[in-house]
C-alpha cells in the first residue's frame, strides 16, 4: 500500500481522489490551511468509508501551508521524519470571474499565487524529497481551461496552461526513471460539494478517482475516459469522449 499526499485533498476535486484511494487501501496525508475544511473533509469521508475496519485510521490530516515555502518545507520535514510518502498529488486550485482587461495588477498576482505559485511551490518541495527517497510518484491535478480560454475566467486557463508546462518540464528535468512526473488533466465540470448548478454531463468525482488510484499505483491508466501523450494523461466525461469506434 502506498502513503500518498494529497495537497488540495480537502477541496472538491481532491475529496473524491482521496476517499478512492483510502478505499483502495493507501495511506493518505491530507494538508490543509483550515482546520475546519480538514474537520469537515473528515466527517464527510468517515460517512461512507467503512469505519471500524482501519479505514479512516489510515487518514491523516494536518495544518500546513503547502504553497508557502516555509510552510511546504516544515511539512516535508515531518513527513520525512515519519518515513516519507511514495506519491505526491497536487489537487490545488481556485477560480476567478472577470473581464481580463479590468484585471487589477494585484488581482492577477493573488490568482497566479493561489493557482500557479502553489503548484510550483508543491513541486519545488516534494519532487527533491522523492528524489532524496530514491523513487516515487508527483501527480499533478489541472483542469481542461489549460487548452482553451475561458472568457470572463480567463486567468484560471492562462494559470493552467502554466501548469501543464510546469510538469512538462518537470519531466524534463527530472530525468531519473525511478521518478515517474504526470498531470491529470480533468477535461470538463466537476460535481463536487461546491458545484452549484451541475448537469448530467459533469465529470463525477467516482470517474476520476479510480484514474487517480491506477496513476498512483502503476504510473498509467487504461480508462476509456483517458488519453495520454507524454507526461500529461487528460481525462473526459464518457458523454463527451469519442470511444473508439462510436462515432454517433
Ligand atoms: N472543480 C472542477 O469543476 C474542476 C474541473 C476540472 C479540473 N479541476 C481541477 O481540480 C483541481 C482542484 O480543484 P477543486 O475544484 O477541487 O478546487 P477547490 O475545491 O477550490 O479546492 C482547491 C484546493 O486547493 C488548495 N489550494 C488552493 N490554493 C492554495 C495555496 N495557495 N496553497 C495551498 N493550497 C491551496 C486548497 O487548500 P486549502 O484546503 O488549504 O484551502 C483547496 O483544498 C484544480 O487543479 C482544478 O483545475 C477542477
Amino acid at each position: 500500500m502506498a502513503r500518498v499526499l494529497v495537497a488540495g485533498g480537502a477541496g472538491g476535486v481532491g475529496e473524491g481522489i482521496v476517499r478512492h484511494l483510502l478505499r483502495a487501501g493507501h495511506f493518505v496525508v491530507v494538508p490543509s490551511r483550515s482546520q475546519a475544511k480538514l474537520g469537515l473533509i473528515r466527517e464527510r469521508l468517515a460517512l461512507d468509508v467503512p469505519l471500524g475496519d482501519g479505514t479512516i485510521e489510515r487518514l491523516t490530516t494536518l495544518v500546513a501551508r503547502v504553497g508557502e515555502p516555509d510552510g511546504a518545507e516544515a511539512l516535508c520535514a515531518q513527513l520525512e521524519r515519519a518515513g516519507g510518502v511514495d506519491v505526491a498529488i497536487a489537487s490545488i486550485g481556485g477560480w476567478w470571474e472577470g473581464p481580463l482587461l479590468e484585471m487589477a495588477a494585484a488581482q492577477w498576482d493573488a490568482v497566479m499565487d493561489e493557482m500557479l505559485r502553489a503548484h510550483f511551490i508543491f513541486a519545488r518541495t516534494f519532487v527533491p524529497m522523492l528524489q532524496r527517497r530514491g523513487s516515487g510518484r508527483y501527480i499533478g491535478i489541472g483542469g481542461g481551461a489549460a487548452y482553451f480560454p475561458i472568457p470572463f475566467a480567463a486567468p484560471v486557463s492562462i494559470a493552467g496552461a502554466a501548469q501543464l508546462m510546469l510538469t512538462r518540464a518537470l519531466r524534463a528535468e527530472v530525468t531519473d526513471p525511478a521518478i515517474d512526473i504526470l498531470e491529470l488533466v480533468i477535461d470538463g465540470p466537476v460535481r463536487t460539494r461546491n458545484s452549484e448548478g451541475a448537469t448530467p454531463g459533469w465529470i463525477e468525482l467516482d470517474e476520476i478517482g479510480p484514474i487517480v488510484v491506477e496513476l498512483v499505483e502503476t504510473g498509467v491508466t487504461h480508462d476509456l475516459r483517458a488519453e495520454t501523450e507524454g507526461s500529461i494523461v487528460t481525462m473526459r466525461s464518457l458523454a463527451t469522449r469519442e470511444l473508439p469506434g462510436h462515432h454517433g
